[in-house]
Protein backbone atom coordinates (compact mmCIF):
# COMPACT_ATOMS: atom_id res chain seq x y z
CA UNK A 1 0.00 0.00 0.00
CA UNK A 2 1.49 2.94 -0.99
CA UNK A 3 1.55 6.39 1.03
CA UNK A 4 -0.29 9.77 0.38
CA UNK A 5 2.30 12.37 -0.19
CA UNK A 6 1.48 16.08 -0.71
CA UNK A 7 3.88 18.98 -1.85
CA UNK A 8 4.34 22.50 -1.56
CA UNK A 9 6.16 24.30 -4.27
CA UNK A 10 6.33 27.81 -3.28
CA UNK A 11 8.14 28.94 -6.39
CA UNK A 12 9.79 32.23 -5.68
CA UNK A 13 7.16 33.33 -3.27
CA UNK A 14 7.47 34.50 0.15
CA UNK A 15 9.79 36.40 2.67
CA UNK A 16 10.88 34.55 6.17
CA UNK A 17 8.40 36.61 7.76
CA UNK A 18 5.63 35.22 5.98
CA UNK A 19 7.39 31.68 6.38
CA UNK A 20 7.72 31.85 9.81
CA UNK A 21 3.85 32.32 9.64
CA UNK A 22 2.74 30.27 7.48
CA UNK A 23 4.60 27.30 8.90
CA UNK A 24 3.20 27.98 12.62
CA UNK A 25 -0.16 27.75 10.41
CA UNK A 26 0.75 24.64 8.86
CA UNK A 27 1.89 22.76 12.46
CA UNK A 28 -0.99 24.13 14.22
CA UNK A 29 -3.50 22.42 11.10
CA UNK A 30 -1.53 19.39 10.49
CA UNK A 31 -0.95 18.44 14.54
CA UNK A 32 -5.00 18.23 14.79
CA UNK A 33 -4.43 14.38 14.11
CA UNK A 34 -6.39 14.05 11.40
CA UNK A 35 -4.00 14.44 8.67
CA UNK A 36 -1.80 11.57 8.32
CA UNK A 37 -0.45 12.27 4.76
CA UNK A 38 3.15 12.54 4.57
CA UNK A 39 3.92 16.61 3.65
CA UNK A 40 6.96 18.16 2.05
CA UNK A 41 7.57 21.73 2.13
CA UNK A 42 9.55 23.00 -0.97
CA UNK A 43 10.78 26.88 -0.16
CA UNK A 44 13.05 28.70 -1.70
CA UNK A 45 16.50 28.41 -1.13
CA UNK A 46 17.62 31.26 1.38
CA UNK A 47 14.36 30.18 3.45
CA UNK A 48 15.23 26.11 3.68
CA UNK A 49 16.52 27.02 6.97
CA UNK A 50 13.74 28.98 8.42
CA UNK A 51 11.62 26.53 7.23
CA UNK A 52 13.87 23.64 8.33
CA UNK A 53 13.18 24.97 12.08
CA UNK A 54 9.76 25.21 11.95
CA UNK A 55 8.93 21.88 10.06
CA UNK A 56 7.19 20.01 12.57
CA UNK A 57 5.57 17.06 10.96
CA UNK A 58 6.58 17.70 7.54
CA UNK A 59 9.28 17.41 5.73
CA UNK A 60 12.28 19.76 3.56
CA UNK A 61 12.81 19.78 0.40
CA UNK A 62 13.50 22.16 -2.61
CA UNK A 63 12.84 22.95 -5.69
CA UNK A 64 15.76 22.30 -7.95
CA UNK A 65 19.32 21.14 -7.90
CA UNK A 66 22.59 21.02 -9.44
CA UNK A 67 23.44 17.95 -11.38
CA UNK A 68 27.04 18.58 -10.55
CA UNK A 69 29.03 17.40 -6.85
CA UNK A 70 30.97 20.72 -6.63
CA UNK A 71 32.91 23.27 -8.02
CA UNK A 72 33.58 26.53 -9.57
CA UNK A 73 29.27 26.78 -10.77
CA UNK A 74 28.37 29.89 -9.68
CA UNK A 75 24.97 29.95 -8.37
CA UNK A 76 24.30 26.27 -7.80
CA UNK A 77 23.93 23.94 -5.16
CA UNK A 78 24.83 20.70 -5.13
CA UNK A 79 22.59 17.66 -3.42
CA UNK A 80 25.05 17.22 -0.80
CA UNK A 81 24.72 20.59 0.39
CA UNK A 82 20.52 20.66 0.92
CA UNK A 83 21.05 17.39 2.23
CA UNK A 84 23.81 19.32 5.09
CA UNK A 85 20.82 21.42 5.82
CA UNK A 86 18.38 18.73 6.65
CA UNK A 87 16.85 18.59 2.80
CA UNK A 88 15.06 15.12 2.02
CA UNK A 89 13.55 16.43 -1.06
CA UNK A 90 14.11 17.82 -4.98
CA UNK A 91 12.20 18.80 -7.43
CA UNK A 92 13.26 18.02 -10.53
CA UNK A 93 12.61 18.55 -13.70
CA UNK A 94 9.76 21.13 -12.90
CA UNK A 95 8.35 22.04 -16.02
CA UNK A 96 9.42 25.78 -15.60
CA UNK A 97 12.80 25.00 -14.65
CA UNK A 98 12.46 23.00 -18.50
CA UNK A 99 10.88 25.90 -20.25
CA UNK A 100 12.10 29.35 -18.74
CA UNK A 101 15.89 27.84 -17.78
CA UNK A 102 15.95 25.30 -21.07
CA UNK A 103 16.67 21.98 -18.82
CA UNK A 104 16.09 19.34 -21.36
CA UNK A 105 15.44 15.60 -20.83
CA UNK A 106 19.11 15.04 -20.03
CA UNK A 107 20.47 17.46 -18.07
CA UNK A 108 16.65 16.70 -15.68
CA UNK A 109 18.28 12.94 -15.91
CA UNK A 110 21.49 14.41 -14.57
CA UNK A 111 19.81 16.18 -11.55
CA UNK A 112 18.16 13.09 -10.85
CA UNK A 113 21.08 11.27 -10.75
CA UNK A 114 23.17 13.37 -8.57
CA UNK A 115 19.65 13.58 -5.92
CA UNK A 116 19.55 9.90 -5.89
CA UNK A 117 23.20 9.33 -5.47
CA UNK A 118 22.96 11.80 -2.76
CA UNK A 119 20.29 10.11 -0.92
CA UNK A 120 18.09 12.91 -1.39
CA UNK A 121 14.63 11.49 -2.76
CA UNK A 122 13.75 13.26 -6.04
CA UNK A 123 10.66 14.44 -7.63
CA UNK A 124 10.93 13.94 -11.03
CA UNK A 125 8.03 16.27 -12.64
CA UNK A 126 6.80 15.28 -16.38
CA UNK A 127 3.91 16.80 -18.26
CA UNK A 128 3.13 18.04 -21.73
CA UNK A 129 1.90 21.24 -23.11
CA UNK A 130 -1.30 21.92 -24.56
CA UNK A 131 0.15 21.68 -27.76
CA UNK A 132 1.33 18.51 -27.42
CA UNK A 133 -1.99 17.58 -25.64
CA UNK A 134 -3.84 18.56 -28.50
CA UNK A 135 -1.31 17.08 -31.24
CA UNK A 136 -2.03 13.52 -29.34
CA UNK A 137 1.41 12.92 -28.02
CA UNK A 138 1.07 13.32 -24.33
CA UNK A 139 2.02 9.60 -23.24
CA UNK A 140 4.59 10.60 -25.95
CA UNK A 141 6.22 13.34 -24.36
CA UNK A 142 5.63 11.77 -20.91
CA UNK A 143 7.48 8.19 -22.00
CA UNK A 144 10.25 10.23 -23.55
CA UNK A 145 10.96 12.33 -20.18
CA UNK A 146 10.93 9.05 -17.80
CA UNK A 147 12.98 7.21 -20.67
CA UNK A 148 15.91 9.88 -20.35
CA UNK A 149 16.18 8.86 -16.38
CA UNK A 150 15.72 4.99 -17.57
CA UNK A 151 18.81 5.22 -20.48
CA UNK A 152 21.23 6.14 -17.30
CA UNK A 153 21.15 2.68 -15.89
CA UNK A 154 21.07 3.47 -12.68
CA UNK A 155 20.68 0.94 -9.76
CA UNK A 156 17.30 0.92 -8.51
CA UNK A 157 16.28 3.98 -11.00
CA UNK A 158 12.99 4.32 -8.92
CA UNK A 159 13.81 2.97 -5.41
CA UNK A 160 13.24 6.02 -3.08
CA UNK A 161 11.77 8.54 -5.56
CA UNK A 162 8.64 10.23 -6.41
CA UNK A 163 7.11 10.86 -10.26
CA UNK A 164 5.09 14.12 -10.51
CA UNK A 165 2.30 14.53 -13.38
CA UNK A 166 2.37 18.31 -14.32
CA UNK A 167 -0.17 18.87 -17.50
CA UNK A 168 2.00 22.18 -17.93
CA UNK A 169 -1.24 23.39 -19.43
CA UNK A 170 -2.72 23.02 -16.32
CA UNK A 171 0.05 24.96 -13.92
CA UNK A 172 -1.02 28.04 -12.65
CA UNK A 173 -3.79 28.01 -15.10
CA UNK A 174 -7.13 27.81 -12.35
CA UNK A 175 -7.63 24.76 -15.36
CA UNK A 176 -7.35 21.21 -13.48
CA UNK A 177 -7.16 17.79 -15.63
CA UNK A 178 -10.04 16.00 -14.80
CA UNK A 179 -9.39 13.33 -12.48
CA UNK A 180 -10.07 11.08 -15.69
CA UNK A 181 -7.37 12.63 -17.34
CA UNK A 182 -4.95 12.51 -14.94
CA UNK A 183 -5.29 8.71 -14.14
CA UNK A 184 -4.91 8.14 -17.51
CA UNK A 185 -1.30 9.36 -17.01
CA UNK A 186 -0.63 8.36 -13.95
CA UNK A 187 -1.72 4.72 -14.71
CA UNK A 188 0.33 5.10 -18.09
CA UNK A 189 3.42 6.47 -16.15
CA UNK A 190 3.47 3.50 -13.30
CA UNK A 191 3.62 0.91 -16.85
CA UNK A 192 6.75 2.80 -17.79
CA UNK A 193 8.49 2.38 -14.33
CA UNK A 194 8.51 -1.36 -14.62
CA UNK A 195 7.98 -3.46 -11.49
CA UNK A 196 8.47 -0.62 -9.16
CA UNK A 197 5.60 0.83 -10.31
CA UNK A 198 3.24 -0.52 -8.06
CA UNK A 199 5.48 0.84 -5.12
CA UNK A 200 6.13 4.74 -6.57
CA UNK A 201 4.12 7.32 -5.63
CA UNK A 202 3.01 9.40 -7.98
CA UNK A 203 1.62 12.89 -7.67
CA UNK A 204 -0.30 15.34 -9.78
CA UNK A 205 0.38 18.57 -9.90
CA UNK A 206 -1.76 21.53 -11.59
CA UNK A 207 -4.08 23.93 -9.96
CA UNK A 208 -5.11 21.31 -7.53
CA UNK A 209 -6.99 22.93 -4.76
CA UNK A 210 -9.59 22.51 -1.49
CA UNK A 211 -12.26 22.37 -3.89
CA UNK A 212 -10.86 19.48 -6.03
CA UNK A 213 -8.40 17.68 -4.44
CA UNK A 214 -10.36 14.64 -3.28
CA UNK A 215 -11.63 13.68 -6.68
CA UNK A 216 -8.30 13.61 -8.04
CA UNK A 217 -7.04 11.71 -4.99
CA UNK A 218 -10.01 8.99 -5.43
CA UNK A 219 -8.33 8.00 -8.68
CA UNK A 220 -6.33 4.60 -8.08
CA UNK A 221 -2.84 5.76 -9.48
CA UNK A 222 -3.15 8.97 -7.85
CA UNK A 223 -1.03 9.58 -4.58
CA UNK A 224 -0.97 12.81 -3.74
CA UNK A 225 -0.54 16.23 -5.16
CA UNK A 226 2.54 19.19 -6.01
CA UNK A 227 0.61 22.05 -5.28
CA UNK A 228 1.73 25.96 -6.09
CA UNK A 229 -0.65 28.28 -5.37
CA UNK A 230 -2.61 26.96 -3.32
CA UNK A 231 0.25 25.87 -0.83
CA UNK A 232 0.74 29.45 -0.32
CA UNK A 233 -2.55 29.42 1.82
CA UNK A 234 -2.22 27.55 5.31
CA UNK A 235 -5.82 26.57 5.38
CA UNK A 236 -6.24 25.61 1.59
CA UNK A 237 -3.21 23.31 1.95
CA UNK A 238 -4.26 22.00 5.28
CA UNK A 239 -7.40 20.86 2.91
CA UNK A 240 -5.71 19.43 0.31
CA UNK A 241 -3.29 17.21 2.91
CA UNK A 242 -6.21 16.02 4.51
CA UNK A 243 -8.01 14.91 1.62
CA UNK A 244 -5.00 12.67 0.72
CA UNK A 245 -5.34 10.75 4.14
O1 LIG B 1 4.81 22.65 -8.62
C1 LIG B 1 3.63 22.94 -8.67
C2 LIG B 1 2.95 23.09 -9.93
O2 LIG B 1 3.66 23.87 -10.81
C3 LIG B 1 1.50 23.45 -9.82
O3 LIG B 1 1.33 24.82 -9.59
O4 LIG B 1 -0.72 24.52 -8.23
O5 LIG B 1 0.01 26.78 -8.94
O6 LIG B 1 -0.91 25.15 -10.60
P1 LIG B 1 -0.17 25.37 -9.32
Amino acid sequence: MRKTLVAANWKMHGSKAFAEQLLAELNSGLKSGECSTQVVICPPYPYLGVVGEAIGKAMLGAQNLSEQPSGAYTGEVSAEMLLDCGVRYAIVGHSERRSLYGECNELVAAKYAAAKAAGLIPILCVGESLEEREAGKTLEVVAEQIQAVIALGLPNTWQGAVVAYEPVWAIGTGKTATPEQAQEVHQFIRQQLGEAGAETQILYGGSVKAANAAELFAKADIDGALVGGASLKADEFIKICCAAN
